[in-house]
């Protein structure tokens, strides 16, 4: 094994922090489907296939430097939410959260030397810049709209989808 054993758990915990990435958006998608907003719920369903593929990059990371996956159990997600608001607002603070486990992450990298797994993980850093901007849109473009007016929102939102 080519990273160290904590190296090796705390990868495993980050599949584990995508896959449930990825399940709570695809309860947010449900939610969204719930009100009507076809277009919020088809962003969120997109958003959970981006999660999981997050989880399987790193997975197959794990396996490349010859190192276990040990997949472990998905957290029942949040599912009544009141508003699309509350929604959005959920996955930003759920965006900085990975963002933060992906910094520590690279720290823990950068402590032991591990350049590949240090190099590895920058394609994460630039990732969540991504996501935490383009979610934090989201909630500018909610917030100014208000919940009476998400239907005509979905159209922008479509454009920025294609
Ligand atoms: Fe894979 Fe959006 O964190």
């Amino acid at each position: 094994m080519s990273i160290s054993v904590k190296m090796a758990e705390q990868l495993n915990q980050q599949v584990a922090n995508e896959f449930n990435a990825a399940y709570k958006y695809r309860a947010m998608s449900f939610c969204f489907a719930d009100m009507g907003l076809k277009i919020f719920a088809k962003r969120f369903e997109q958003q959970a296939d981006e999660e999981r593929g997050h989880a399987m990059k790193i997975a197959k990371y794990i396996q490349d430097v010859n190192a276990k996956v040990e997949l472990q159990a998905v957290a029942k997600p949040k599912h009544d939410y009141k508003s699309a608001k509350e929604i959005v607002e959920a996955a930003l603070k759920s965006e900085e959260t990975v963002t933060s486990q992906i910094n520590a992450l690279v720290a823990l990298a950068a402590q032991e030397n591990d350049y590949a797994t240090r190099n590895f993980l920058e394609w994460f850093v630039e990732e969540q810049v991504e996501e935490v901007a383009s979610m934090r849109e989201l909630l500018q473009w909610v917030t100014m709209a208000g919940e009476n007016n998400l239907f005509q929102l979905e159209n922008r939102i479509a454009q920025s989808m294609s």
